[in-house]
């Protein structure tokens, strides 16, 4: 079998990073969060006050982006790339409610999406990838091999990430968790640059009453019947 582009898009928190995750390490290809990218540059803009540049003058936010590296760096033992801001791994940090509250605004501004697809455009496909996010199929890779489009409802995502965070420590409600994540997919299916849209070539997957061997048997399948010969 060739080694496949595989295109996640999907529905906030739908578990897009964990299933790319598994079918990365099934099939062996390199795995790329997109999200963390926008995440990553909103925690730039949040440390070095810069929020309110990308609103006065994103040209010259855009230049400062310019002057900081974002990186991926495999993690044998988490197995996936993990990002890292300049040399820092900025990958636990960029989950919390401070950066995940502002980084549906910053992904939408046109120029920063310019930029964050010129990187993962970058990226050596050739021994297969999965990329998730929410424009994969449609902007960054639309001849991908394989698209996927993720969803759940509303409850099922907001109580699986509250569970999740209050697993990892850390004091949040279950309310402003579930208003984040509506925002968040209203914010990202309404801009005008790239909005998350369901490819027409795109398989739906509502996982809410799936788990993640569900879902990687039904992708694993869908692989095998369209792609060995
Ligand atoms: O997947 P995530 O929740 O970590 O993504 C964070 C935000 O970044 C999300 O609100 C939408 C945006 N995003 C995007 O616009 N395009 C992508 N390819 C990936 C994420």
């Amino acid at each position: 079998m060739k080694n496949l582009t595989i295109a996640i898009d999907g529905h906030a928190s739908t578990g897009k990073s964990s299933i790319a995750k598994e079918l990365a390490v099934k099939y062996g290809y390199i795995y790329i969060n997109s999200g963390s990218m926008y995440r990553a540059v909103t925690l730039f803009a949040i440390e070095n006050n810069l929020l309110k540049l990308t609103k006065t003058n994103i040209n010259l936010f855009i230049d400062k982006l310019k002057e900081i590296s974002i990186n991926f760096k495999f993690n044998d033992n988490s197995l996936i790339s993990e990002i890292y801001l300049n040399s820092r791994n900025i990958e636990n940090e960029i989950g919390g409610m401070h950066v995940s509250k502002l980084v549906s605004e910053i992904a939408a501004i046109p120029e920063i999406r310019k930029e964050m697809v010129k990187i993962q455009r970058t990226i050596d496909r050739g021994k297969g990838v999965v990329m998730d996010g929410r424009d994969i199929g449609s902007v960054v890779f639309p001849d991908a091999d394989l698209k996927l489009f993720l969803t759940a409802s509303d409850s099922v995502r907001a109580k699986r990430r509250f569970e999740e965070m209050v697993k990892n420590g850390l004091e949040v409600s279950y309310e402003d968790i579930l208003y984040n994540i509506k925002n968040r997919d209203l914010l990202d299916s309404t801009r005008s640059d790239s909005p998350l849209i369901i490819e027409k070539d795109a398989v739906v997957i509502d996982n809410s009453h799936m788990s993640i061997n569900d879902q990687i048997d039904k992708i694993s399948k869908l692989i095998k019947d369209k792609f060995s010969n």
